[in-house]
């Protein structure tokens, strides 16, 4: 009998990928096979994320959960970036935890797994030219990761000392891992980074410097390609060149993210982020301007060390200007050896109310962008069953739709007519 994995995945999409690397290898290796019941697993790994506090906390309740409930035999793992940063002190809080694996230090799992009280958190570790295994939760769409770690010092976040310094994966491996995709049938590629359009700057080995914008265009040639989507690229790096491309290669989907973090200028220069308030409106311009049918997807924290009313309405301006069609809004939670972790904080009641403010306005945009969306056509790509009998799928510009339908779409194009209008998916009709 096949030995079993529970994983829980937190976090952003590179944990999912991450996630996918470790099964992967778990699956060769080992013989491990996913369970998604935990009190089944001879193994229980968590990929842990601490970009925000709060995560962090749930972690050690979760973790007291798993120990009281699990098989007695079973091994509890915690990978990822709160293992990164805290380390051995989880196995301090929690002593039942047989290993803790850094976000960087994923394809050493079958390494840990034999070794009791491992601690494998080395964030200058290069896996870029690591081989993993293959595994993908869709079969539809591939998540390609194409480079790791994070050279950027925004004074707010904790990603740099827990994925280490940005190492671009060289692009023969990007097209191979791309082009294997496509030949098990999948139509879309998601490109991963914690700064996509920095892609380049520094590989391992000697190699041709490619830039993001040549990457993908050498993917976009790749027969039986049809979607190449990406996340994250930063605002300070969207230079023109970058822009056009993406406008006017068809297989770019047209939905760009773009995290403001704040509308202010001075807090933006606090954060370390490289840009100013008219930069960022001026490349909004400059991508509408190339690509009418964009749709544009924002970061915000509220109530950054030092923001004042003053800073606060400059973000409300930029949202009232750009108008987001979504927006992930967070309040600032300050994080162990950052910059910003001593500075200052705002009082916690103005931080909530600025929140509650920015979401309101943001559903009201929301709210008229979706009215503007009945009876328009989009050419959708089915991807997941859902309840009550329908398949959900994505516009090119990212709006997530259901059909009533079945299997067989899965996987497929269809123009679909929107006939519904929710706050999270829309509903529509297949053209015939
Ligand atoms: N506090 C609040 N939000 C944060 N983010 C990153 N660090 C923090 C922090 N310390 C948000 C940013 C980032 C997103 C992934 O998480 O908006 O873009
Ligand atoms: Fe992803 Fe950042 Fe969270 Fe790490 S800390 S899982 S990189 S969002």
């Amino acid at each position: 009998m096949s030995k079993k994995l529970f994983i829980e995945t937190l976090g952003c999409a590179m944990n999912s990928r991450d996630s996918e690397h470790m099964i992967a290898q778990l699956r060769e290796k080992e013989g491990y096979e996913t369970t998604e019941d935990f009190q089944d697993a001879d193994l229980i790994l968590i990929n842990t994320c601490s970009v925000r506090e709060r995560p962090v906390h749930k972690l050690f309740s979760e973790l007291g959960g798993f120990n009281k409930k699990k098989k007695p035999t079973a091994k509890i793992g915690v990978c990822g970036c709160t293992a990164s940063h805290l380390g051995e002190e989880i196995i301090k809080r929690a002593p039942y935890v047989n290993f803790v694996l850094g976000a960087r230090n994923v394809s050493r799992i079958t390494e840990v797994l034999h070794k009791d009280k491992a601690v494998e958190v080395d964030i200058n570790y290069d896996e870029s030219e690591f081989a993993f295994d293959d595994y993908r939760t869709s079969p539809y769409k591939a998540y390609i990761n194409i480079s790791i770690g994070c050279d950027k010092k925004c004074t707010f976040c904790i990603v740099p000392k827990t994925r280490g310094e940005e190492i671009s994966i060289p692009d023969t491996l990007i097209i191979q891992e791309a082009k294997k995709v496509v030949e098990g049938g999948a139509k879309e590629i998601f490109l991963l980074g914690q700064n996509v359009n920095n892609y380049g700057r520094r590989f391992s080995g000697d190699q041709e410097k490619v830039n993001f914008t040549e990457l993908l265009r050498r993917l976009s040639k790749i027969e039986g390609l049809e979607r190449i989507r990406f996340t994250s690229p930063h605002p300070f790096h969207m230079d023109d060149e970058f822009i056009e491309e993406f406008a006017h290669n068809p297989k770019i989907c047209k939905s760009m993210h773009m995290p403001l973090q704040s509308g202010s200028t001075k807090v933006l220069k606090d954060m370390k982020r490289g840009y100013t308030k008219e930069w960022f409106l001026n490349r909004v311009e400059k991508l509408r301007t190339e690509c009418p049918e964009v749709s544009i997807s924002t970061d915000i924290i509220v109530a950054f060390p030092g923001e004042s009313d003053e800073d606060f309405a400059d973000t409300i301006d930029v949202m009232k200007q750009v108008k987001f069609d979504q927006i992930f809004s967070f309040k600032y939670s300050p994080r162990p050896e950052t910059e910003a972790e001593h500075f200052k904080e705002v009082d916690s009641e103005v931080a909530s109310d600025r929140l509650s403010y920015l979401q309101t306005l943001n559903n009201e945009i929301h709210d008229e962008i979706n009215a503007k969306l009945i009876g328009k056509t989009y050419r959708v790509y089915f991807e997941a069953l859902i309840r009550d009998g329908y398949v959900s799928g994505r516009s090119d510009n990212n709006i997530v739709i259901k059909v009533k339908g079945s299997e067989e779409l899965l996987g497929t194009f269809e123009n679909v007519k929107i006939t519904q209008i929710g706050r999270t998916i829309l509903t529509g009709e297949i053209l015939a």
